[in-house]
């Protein structure tokens, strides 16, 4: 009886506690991309930057501006603007990389970016914007 007692106490506090944090923690975890139609939507920034640079920027030998439009100010790049047709190209091909993972490579939950993929930009592009299958004529 003691003993429930003094532990329904603790509880309490921890409760209170930790709603305490909740209602005070900032939300810097959360970011704010406001166009993403393929990764989801509450990817982190780490993840993100990794797959803008490692699979796509070196998976296909080009920057950034390749795929995303200057900014109207002119400064800079408008990352969550559609004008260029290269993104969308983009899109429709990761979409087409997870197909081929989860169809041929039985992957269930393919995600561009994951360790697990067996097919990614890389594997056709070979760090090439233009894989035109020159290579196998040689
Ligand atoms: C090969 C094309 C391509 C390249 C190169 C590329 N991106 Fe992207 N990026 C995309 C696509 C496609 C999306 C949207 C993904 C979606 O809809 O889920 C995107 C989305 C983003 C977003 C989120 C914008 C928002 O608010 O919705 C950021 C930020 C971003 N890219 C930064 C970069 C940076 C920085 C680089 C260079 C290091 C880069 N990207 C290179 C294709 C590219
Ligand atoms: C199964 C092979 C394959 C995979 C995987 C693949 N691509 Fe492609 N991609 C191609 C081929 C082939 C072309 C050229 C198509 C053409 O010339 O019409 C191309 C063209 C493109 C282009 C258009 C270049 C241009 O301006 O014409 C972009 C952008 C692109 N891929 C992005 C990506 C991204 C980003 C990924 C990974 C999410 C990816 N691709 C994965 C085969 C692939």
């Amino acid at each position: 009886m003691k003993i429930n007692k003094k532990l329904g106490v603790v509880v309490c506090i921890l409760t209170t506690v930790t709603l305490g944090v909740a209602a005070t923690s900032p939300k810097s975890a959360v970011t704010h991309y406001t166009n993403l139609k393929v990764l989801p939507k509450d990817i982190s920034s780490k993840n993100l930057q990794q797959i803008m640079v490692d699979d796509f920027q070196d998976g296909l030998g080009v920057t950034c501006s390749f795929c995303h439009a200057n900014a109207k100010d002119g400064h800079g790049l408008d990352f969550a603007s559609d004008a260029k047709p290269e993104k969308e190209i983009s899109r429709a091909m990761m979409r087409m990389t997870m197909g081929i993972n989860k169809k041929y490579f039985k992957l269930k939950h393919p995600l561009i970016g994951s360790e697990a993929l067996t097919v990614t930009c890389n594997t056709c592009h070979k760090g090439e914007a233009f894989p035109d299958g020159a290579e196998g004529q040689k």
